[in-house]
């Protein structure tokens, strides 16, 4: 299978990296702002209800909308003097103390980290605003155009909350992982609205609430505690919506196209997963003399990698792409290999009924 990013691939060790390192070609990558989307928009004539699961989750999204200027408490405070993050959650904070720096400099390193995972979600964000007002072009029925267009209007508060958090709070947003760039608008020009579905839906946001459950979890201050609980509380409505559409692609999908799918959700995750924080470290790096291939390389080696690394992975993408037949046996070892599927002491793993939630 042709990988993504093959000119940026590089080994360390067993593993194969995605690394950027020019930076004017990932200065062009980020100014690169216009992206030819194809997309076939559906007419729908039938305005009463025929999908009545979706239709509930429109229900549910009008009863649970809320407003991030009224809702969030923006007079609590965040300061870098004081643990933004649990260190164990940092890797600049980690490798800090491994290195000895004192607890202020370990402190600042868990607080730029946070802007810098903070900025990636909120273009993850403004990827999915994009992607959701497709899908309501794109889909079908009246439910589901119904229910795209309340994620809409839930995408672009998120936009605004995380923005807002990042200037007034952090004082920064970083720009947009390269990786994550190529990423963002592979799935953004997904010809058909299932790649679509699936390629948003079910592994863009099923990441999403991996890392916004496991950074909630350790979350030092207040008010990112409040802000990541309501944004969770709308994305898993949003995956809740990849799984109930998923279900029904998969029962009329063709063994061919199956195959197909299953492959495309690999070549993305992969992708995702090669990058492995280069692009944070070499951008932020520096700033507390890491080295970010070092670090890499011997992150890679620990003994307790996989299960560490798989974590975002087993937390929902990976429970419900199994439970949507999109890995079996094919692709199960591959997935393993790359540290992404870990069976023992991933106790994080829900069931995919509590990961639709
Ligand atoms: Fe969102
Ligand atoms: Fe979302």
């Amino acid at each position: 299978m042709n990988r993504l990013m093959q000119d940026h691939r590089k080994r360390f060790g067993d593993f194969e990296v995605i690394e950027f390192v020019d930076d004017q070609e990932i200065a062009r990558l980020r100014a690169k702002t216009d992206v030819a989307a194809p997309l076939t928009l559906n007419w729908s004539w039938e305005y009463g209800s025929e999908v009545e699961e979706l239709r509930n989750l429109y229900e549910k999204g009008k009863v649970n909308q809320w407003n991030a200027e009224r809702d969030l408490d923006w007079s609590m405070p965040v300061s870098k003097d004081d643990w933004v993050l649990s260190t164990e959650a940092s890797m600049l904070a980690q490798v800090c103390k491994l290195m000895g720096r004192d607890e202020a400099t370990q402190k600042a390193a868990a607080f730029d980290e946070l802007a810098h995972l903070l900025s990636q979600l909120l273009h993850g964000e403004q990827a999915a605003l994009q992607i959701c007002g497709q899908l309501t072009n794109a889909c079908a029925t009246m439910d589901e155009k119904w229910y795209a267009a309340s994620q809409v209007a839930d995408e672009a508060r998120h936009i605004e909350a995380i923005s807002k958090f990042l200037s007034r709070k952090l004082g920064t947003i970083y720009p947009i992982n390269p990786t994550l760039k190529i990423l963002l608008d592979e799935l953004l020009q997904a010809e058909t609205a299932r790649k679509k579905t699936l390629g948003m839906q079910t592994l863009f946001e099923g990441m999403a609430v991996g890392i916004f459950d496991l950074l909630r979890s350790e979350s030092k201050n207040a008010l990112l505690t409040e802000m990541i609980r309501r944004v969770e509380q709308d994305e898993s409505r949003h995956a809740a919506f990849g799984v109930l559409t998923m279900r029904r692609v998969v029962r009329e999908a063709d063994a061919e196209e199956m195959a197909e799918m299953e492959d495309w959700a690999f070549r993305i995750l992969e992708a995702l997963n090669a990058n492995q924080q280069l692009d944070m470290l070499r951008l932020l790096g520096p700033k507390y003399g890491i080295d970010a291939e070092n670090i890499t390389k011997a992150t890679l080696v620990m003994p307790n990698w996989a299960e560490l690394n798989s974590m975002p992975y087993m937390h929902t993408v990976v429970p419900n792409l199994r439970n949507l037949g999109l890995i079996t046996e094919r692709t199960e070892d591959r997935y393993r290999e790359l540290g992404m599927i870990y069976d023992r002491g991933s106790r994080r793993q829900q069931s995919p009924e509590l990961a639709i939630g």
